[in-house]
This record gives C-alpha cells, structure tokens and sequence, in this order.
C-alpha cells in the first residue's frame, strides 16, 4: 500500500527475552497482525530464557508465532548476558531497518535490545513504562529506569508511572496511558485455566488438594533466594505456613539450584509443600485462580492476583506496582517470619484484602497500544 509516498507496511521489530515478557506481547502481536497493511511484526526472542517449561509452552499456549529470529543467548552474569544480546540484536535491525523497536517489561533482554536500538536512531517503544521499587538493588530497577530513558514512546500500566517519569525528567508527550497488556492475556485465557488437580496429575503428583485451600508459593528474586540467611528463614516460615494450609509450589530453575546448593530441601514435608517444576501459563492460572492467597516475590503476580480478586502476600520490601497495594489485593510484607505468619492468618481468618480492578485493565490495553503506535509513526496522509 501507497499513501503519499509512504511506503506500507513497515517492519516494528518486537522483542521478547524472558517468561514475563510473553503474556505482554501475545496479545500486541495478535492486535498488530489486524493492521497488516500498515505493520508487519518481526519478532525476535533473545533466548534469556530457553528450557522448554520457561519458553516453549509459553508460545504455544498464548498463540505467539515462532520468533522470526532467536538469538539463542542463554544465560551467563548479566554483563555477559546483556553484551551477548547487544552483539547479536544490532545485525537484525541492519538487516531488517525497522520503523522502531517494542520492548515490553523489565528484563536483561529489555534495556540491552533498547540500547541498540537508540544508537542506531531507532526510536524505542517501552510497555510496562515508569514502575518504580526506589529499589536500586533490583537488576530489574535499573533496566526499567535506564529503558524508559531511551524511549520515544512510553505506554503505561497505572497512572502513577507517569509521574515517576515527569520527575525522572521525560516530557509528557512522551507518555501514554494504555492499561496493562498483560491482563488482556488473562482475561483471554482464563477460561482455559488447567484445574488445579489436573496440574499436579500432570507432573504425576498422586495427592489431590481442595480448591480454596491452599497457598501458591512463588520464589525467584535473586534478595530472596541468592542470600542463603534470607532463603533459610524463608523457608522455615514457608514450612510454618504449611502446616496451616498446603502449599503448591511451582519452582523457578534458579530458586531449585539455591534450596538444592543449601540443602534446603528437608526444611519442606513434601505432604505439606507440593514443588512443581516451572509451570505452563495456563496451569499457572488455575493454581492462582483457585488458591485462598498467593505468597510470592514476582512482580506480574501481584498484578494477576489483584485481577483475580485473590488475597496476595508479597515477600519483598517494596513494590514497583503500587496500585495492588491502593486498589488491589496485595499486602507488602517482606520477609519477616512474624510478619508473614501475621498476614496468612489474616487471610486464614478473615478471608484477607478484597480490592477492585484498576482503571484500564480491561483487557483492551493491546488496542490502545497498537492504535497510538500507528497514529504516532505511521501517518497515512
Ligand atoms: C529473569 C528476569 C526477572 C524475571 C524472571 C522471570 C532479569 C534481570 N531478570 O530472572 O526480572 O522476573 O526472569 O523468570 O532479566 N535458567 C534456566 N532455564 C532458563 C532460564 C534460566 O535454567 O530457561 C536458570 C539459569 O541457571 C540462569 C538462572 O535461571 O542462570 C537465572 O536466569 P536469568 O534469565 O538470568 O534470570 P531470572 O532469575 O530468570
């Protein structure tokens, strides 16, 4: 298509590294493709994630097309990790000279796809723009800070990233409040969430456990389970907890590789604490769906479980997704035992924090995302 010159569709290169970053851009490639006279994505996966359980069935549940190209990264520290993308990421946008880049998230594979980008004068479109821990220990905090830095378009989840951006000194004009994409994934999925008996038949768990009557634990941020003090004490609350409901715990490759090094293991009943390995997107969703509440230190939980309506405990100290705190169902509790046992028999007892569902996450934020990007960068007259 020919409109004044302009030369129809043009190439937006998406890019995906990590588990998180799949249920954001499934529902963008889906909106995309309904504009393909006008874009054309070009979907690259960095390879930051890579086992099977951490990738493969990610795409095939949420219908993501086999990336156009896989960088094949793997892990290593994050300089490593990072420098290894950047190498591998700037031959694909020569070769491919997109209009502009979407990154979406916090990840390694975010900011260093973003910086390449940006030094080739590609303009940038950051999803999941301005959240802010104030946590400049978390390896995500600064990829978010340092990615919403080199955007030309920054798409916000909640309204108060704005703000954190216009202090940080980036000009309104730049920011756009779209809603959360990665809720559009689970109003879309949640249908064909697994049941939570199916899930542990599936990974040939003999014990069936009532619905409502468990805790779902997830585990993964390198200040809870890198520091071996942190990680004991974790465990011996989680192994307290248990014993008050089950708990189902799906477990994160690095958080197995630290419980196994400490030898950890026989801190949990295996009759009490149920560890999965890595679950799929839709057996993920029944287990959060039908849990009485959620403990976890995963940012994308808090977000699901506050559009769930389940109780969540989150075990950090901070959070870079305040409203699950205002609005939703999140408690910040960190990791003092005393604390954690105090909010688990809150929820035990009181049935916890009911919230509501915030202000665009309504399952057409994909919609409004697509929509600004074709107004912004693809004029048709
Ligand atoms: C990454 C993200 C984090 C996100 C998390 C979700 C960064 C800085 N962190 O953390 O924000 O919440 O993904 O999972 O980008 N491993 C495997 N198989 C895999 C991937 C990883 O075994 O497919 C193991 C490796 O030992 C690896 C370790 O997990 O070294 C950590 O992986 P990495 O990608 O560095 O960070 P995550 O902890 O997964």
């Amino acid at each position: 298509m020919t409109t004044n010159n302009l030369v129809y569709p043009k190439t937006l290169i998406c890019v995906v590294g990590a588990r998180p970053n799949f249920m954001k851009m499934a529902p963008i490639i889906r909106e995309l493709k309904k504009f393909n006279n006008l874009i054309t994505p070009y979907l690259v996966h960095t390879g930051q994630h890579y086992d099977q359980a951490m990738k493969d069935t990610f795409f095939q549940q949420l219908g993501i097309p086999e990336p156009d190209n896989d960088l094949g990264v793997g892990s290593g520290s994050h300089a490593v990790q990072a420098a290894n993308i950047m190498l591998k990421f700037e031959p694909v946008l020569d070769e491919i000279k997109p209009f502009a880049v979407l990154v979406v998230g916090d990840v390694n594979s975010t900011i260093a796809c973003g910086l390449v980008a940006v030094k080739k004068q590609i303009p940038l479109i950051h999803v999941e723009a301005g959240l802010r821990s104030y946590d400049r220990e978390m390896p995500e905090e600064i990829n978010r800070i340092l990615t919403d830095q080199l955007s030309d378009l920054l798409l916000t989840t909640e309204r108060s990233a704005a703000d954190n951006l216009l202090k940080e000194g980036i000009a309104a004009e730049r920011i756009q409040f779209a809603g959360n994409v990665m809720i559009d994934s689970l109003l879309t999925n949640c249908k064909q969430a697994v049941s939570i008996n199916q899930t542990l038949q599936n990974y040939g768990c003999t014990q069936t456990i009532v619905e409502s009557n468990y805790a779902l634990l997830t585990l993964h941020r390198p200040s809870n389970v890198d520091d071996s003090e942190t990680l004991v004490r974790l465990m011996e609350v989680i192994s307290d907890v248990s014993f008050k409901l089950p708990i189902i715990f799906p477990v994160h490759p690095r958080t197995q590789q630290k419980i196994s090094a400490a030898g950890l293991l026989t801190k949990l009943s295996p009759e009490r604490v149920i560890m999965l390995p890595p679950v799929s997107y839709l057996e993920m969703l029944g287990l959060m769906q039908s849990a009485k509440l959620v403990l976890t230190d995963s940012g994308g939980l808090q977000e699901e479980t506050t559009a769930l309506g389940v109780p969540c405990i989150t075990l950090r100290e901070n959070t870079e997704r305040p409203i699950t705190v205002t609005e939703g169902t999140n408690t910040i509790v960190g990791t003092d035992p005393d604390k954690i046992m105090e909010c688990v028999d809150e929820v035990l007892l009181n049935g916890g924090k009911s919230g509501r569902v915030p202000e665009y996450w309504d399952g057409d934020a994909a919609k409004r995302i697509v929509s600004e990007i074709i107004s912004r960068y693809l004029p048709t007259e």
